[in-house]
């Protein structure tokens, strides 16, 4: 999993910090955490190092704007280079329509959790 990236919406709190912590344990390494409050993202970026992530981006974005989506997958992608994985935790989200219509990314891989 070294190579390998993971953007989850919701990390600022309950399911979407679990799911960061555990992608941390299991050994990805670099992560995407989006949420609208920067602080939290902050706070659950250092505990994502700590239990074993290297690199971790957090992006203070409110998921309800399109184009806020737009900009999360876009700077997700310019900073690792990729992004492979996706959790949406956030409730509501076009993350993953900006996934499919804006980098092309077949519908069919991109399962909702
Ligand atoms: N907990 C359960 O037992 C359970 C069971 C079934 C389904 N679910 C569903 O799973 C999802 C997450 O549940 P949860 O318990 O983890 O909820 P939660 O504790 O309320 O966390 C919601 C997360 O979404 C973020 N968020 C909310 N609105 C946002 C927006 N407009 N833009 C960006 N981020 C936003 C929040 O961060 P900010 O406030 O910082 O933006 C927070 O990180 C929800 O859709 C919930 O309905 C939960």
């Amino acid at each position: 999993m070294e190579n390998k990236v993971c953007l989850i919406t919701g990390a600022s709190r309950g399911i979407g910090v679990g799911i960061a912590e555990c992608m941390s344990r299991a050994g990805w390494k670099r992560l995407a955490l989006v949420a609208r409050n920067g602080e939290n993202l902050e706070k659950v970026a250092a505990a994502c190092k700590e239990l074993g992530a290297k690199e971790v981006l957090t992006l203070a974005k409110d998921l309800s704007d399109l184009e806020a989506c737009v900009q999360a997958v876009q700077e997700t992608a310019k900073h690792f280079g990729s992004m492979l994985f996706m959790f949406g935790c956030s409730g509501y989200s076009l993350v993953q329509l900006e996934l499919n219509c804006r980098i092309g990314c077949p519908g069919q891989q991109c399962r909702q959790v």
